[in-house]
């Protein structure tokens, strides 16, 4: 309130259909959540609407967007850590590119894949970043010849099979030595892993979040090896990591 008046904060703008969807910041996102909420009951009864509306899509992407710089330079400093200088990266289910423009300025050359209806959106988005896009679903097949398959937030949206199949595609992805890094909430080591967990319930047919047993096996049963798992350090996530072997 300033003068007797109320204004609106920079956060409720969001929430003003002319704001850019890229713009509009978690909080739109999250009250489209919260109807999800409401709907759990019914959703667990196997009745769930088929998709994001229109709007809730934008509103997804504006969520999605809204990571902050911090969050995304620590996860690429711990991918770094498991795999240090890459030459050629991809990144599944890169969503609006920040994490691949960072990769991209620490010098990688930068593959994302994403699906179709996402790419279309962010097309102007991701042409203004220079980012190398190719549309594709990481459960049937993925590009080849990566030194490391990158995705953040990926596995959130899967079942375990699905996530098996992202990971034997993330397998074939790679060249011999090379490494497979998720930034994930792990349940039993991110404080909002379980949270997420019924989120993602609420909000899809697929979603969950997993353990670090789950991980692992879906990676050693594709053939990585050395795997490990780690907290990135002043963020809740983990990073998943599996190696190809030298020789494979
Ligand atoms: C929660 S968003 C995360 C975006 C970005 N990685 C980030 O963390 O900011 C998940 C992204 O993965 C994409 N995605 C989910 N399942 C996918 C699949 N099977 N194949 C390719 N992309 C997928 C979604 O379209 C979305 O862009």
């Amino acid at each position: 309130m300033s003068a007797g008046r109320y204004e609106a904060t920079e956060r409720l703008r969001g929430l003003d259909p002319e704001t850019p969807p890229l713009e509009r910041g978690i909080l739109p996102h999250r009250l489209d959540a919260f109807e999800d909420y409401v709907a759990l009951p019914e959703r667990m009864r196997g009745n769930y609407p088929s998709g994001f509306s229109e709007e809730e899509f934008r509103n997804y992407m504006g969520g999605m967007a809204a990571i902050d710089d911090a969050t995304v330079r620590a996860i690429v400093t711990a991918a770094e850590h498991a795999h240090p200088r890459p030459d050629r990266l991809l990144n599944v289910g890169g969503g609006p590119g920040a994490f691949a423009a960072e990769f991209d300025r620490r010098g990688a050359d930068v593959t994302l894949v994403d699906r179709e209806s996402v790419l279309d959106f962010l097309e102007d988005h991701h042409r203004e970043q220079g980012l190398n896009v190719v549309e594709g679903d990481a459960r049937e097949s993925l590009p080849t010849g990566y030194d490391v398959v990158f995705g953040a937030r990926m596995t959130v949206s899967l079942t375990l099979d699905g996530i098996r199949e992202y990971f034997g595609n993330a397998y074939e992805a790679l060249d011999p030595g090379g490494t497979f890094v998720g930034a994930e909430w792990v349940r039993g080591r991110s404080e909002v892993a379980e949270r997420f967990g019924l989120h993602m319930v609420a909000i899809s047919e697929a979603g969950n979040t997993y353990t670090e047993a789950e991980y692992r096996s879906a990676l050693a049963d594709n053939g990585f090896v050395d795997i490990e798992i780690t907290d990135v350090p002043d963020t809740r996530f983990q990073v998943v990591v599996g190696h190809v072997p030298d020789s494979a």
